[in-house]
């Protein structure tokens, strides 16, 4: 295999053969293509794209670089969600134990933070002794016990994924369909799952900012989902502005941990139902999505759900006592409010600012050997549409100290429009199954 003739022949718009995939992701999981070459090759997909030959290729090859998980004998339906990734989306937090608490299993598998975007590792590991690295049997052991676990890509699922995705992190190749794809779709089959259930972005804090483009990437994954047997749904959610209000990564468990209280900010507790009822739906415990939605609901106004949060903390090494507390979380060293500068209507809250603000703060990664600071981050209080008053408080910046403050707020100062209109474009815009897409009217 001639590494430059096969990044030479993708450059040129042309497919690479199946054996040309598998050989490639092989070779480079074994360590024997350097980061550079593969760098080139991702860049080459970012423009030309793949076939559909190729994108399964691919897929099959990374599913292929590990082992896939089983669940026999386990009796309970098993069944993850996945999020295309946004700006304060801290969904699987809640929804991972919430499901769980109704009788289904969770083995939620997460990433890192890519590009501007967070990931929900990284948020878990801000909770003190958070171990997210479990093995299989272990995974194992606690889904029988507890019904869930919350871990990243261990060294045995889909490797592939693992280091394609650190480098396509740092190396402007992300916004890709089938690269996309591939990454969520092999970590995903690689789980033995019952079903999935994708939270697919959409708007300017999106890695697909068009819906077109957005519909396209669900409709991609459903298709790799289902021809592997594995039952695979799409919502279509926005990310137009950030969802919720907290923006990283301590900031994100405390508010995962005040909607497990069932005090979360309603879009926030709107998408995870939504996600969740679906999820209930395709493991076959609740019949429609209206009676999931109640079960879930009843999950978080018994208690159930955070009861199951602590025991999942618990098993992976944290301290349970940050659900009472969640002042044991490390905090930022310096805390300022950001007020509105004119009376007015927020006319934007541009997501993609946000998140490269917690980068600028130190929240991400630059490299992919950076570590980040899971104290910073914003709280915003407002949303597009939104009336103020000058001088009203409507975000606050966290930071490691004083002098992030100004780097803080000169992002706010750009995300943040107000003008003399605004609106809420939908929050759930569209159902997308293998059956077609179906437009949803609620917003
Ligand atoms: N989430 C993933 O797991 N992979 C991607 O490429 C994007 C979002």
């Amino acid at each position: 295999m001639v590494i430059p003739s096969l990044i030479q022949h993708k450059r040129d718009g042309r497919a690479l053969t199946a054996d040309n995939w598998a050989q490639l992701v092989w070779a480079y999981t074994s360590g024997k293509i350097p980061d550079y070459q593969i760098s080139a090759l991702l860049m080459a997909v970012f423009f030309r794209g793949m076939s559909p030959e190729e994108l399964a290729a691919l897929t099959d090859a990374m599913i292929a670089s590990g082992d896939s998980m089983e669940w026999d004998g386990l009796g309970m339906p098993v069944v993850d969600k996945h999020s295309t990734g946004g700006v304060g989306d801290k969904v699987s937090l809640l929804l991972a134990p919430m499901v769980a608490s109704c009788g289904v299993a969770v083995p939620m598998m997460s990433g890192r933070g890519l590009g501007h975007t967070g990931g929900t590792i990284d948020k878990l590991e801000s909770i003190p002794g958070f171990r997210t690295g479990l093995t299989m049997r272990e995974t194992r052991a606690q889904v029988e016990r507890i019904g869930c676990a919350m871990i990243g890509q261990t060294p045995q699922i889909a490797p592939a994924d693992r280091k394609l995705y650190a480098l396509r992190d740092v190396t402007g190749t992300v916004e890709s369909i089938p690269l996309i794809s591939a990454s969520i779709m092999s970590k995903k089959l690689a789980e033995g799952l019952d079903g999935l259930v994708l939270d697919v972005k959409t708007g300017s804090g999106a890695f697909m900012p068009e819906l077109e483009r957005s519909i396209e990437l669900a409709r991609t994954m459903i298709a790799l989902g289902e021809v592997r047997g594995c039952p695979t749904m799409a919502l279509v959610t926005a990310m137009d502005r950030p969802l919720g209000r907290a923006c990283g990564h301590t900031l994100e468990v405390e508010e995962a941990i005040e909607g497990l209280r069932g005090g979360g900010p309603p879009d926030l507790m709107e998408v995870t139902y939504a996600l969740g009822a679906e999820m209930l739906v395709q493991a076959g415990v609740e019949p429609d999505q209206a009676g999931a939605r109640t079960r879930l609901e009843e999950s978080v106004s018994s208690g159930r759900a955070l009861e199951t949060f602590g025991r999942v903390i618990e098993a992976q090494g944290g301290s349970p006592a940050v659900l009472e507390d969640p002042g044991i979380l490390p905090q930022a060293g310096a805390v300022e409010v950001y007020r509105a500068w004119r009376d007015g209507i927020v006319s934007g809250v541009e997501p993609h600012r946000i998140g490269r603000g917690i980068l600028e703060l130190g929240g991400g990664r630059r490299t992919v050997e950076d570590h980040i600071d899971p104290t910073v981050g914003f709280v915003l209080t407002v949303k597009p549409g939104d009336k103020v008053r000058r001088g009203d408080p409507i975000a606050s910046v966290f930071a490691r100290d004083e002098a992030g403050i100004p780097i803080g707020m000169a992002a706010l100062e750009v995300a943040i429009t107000i003008g003399d209109s605004g609106k809420l474009t939908p929050l759930i815009s569209h159902r997308i199954t293998a059956a077609g897409v179906e437009p949803l009217a609620a917003g």
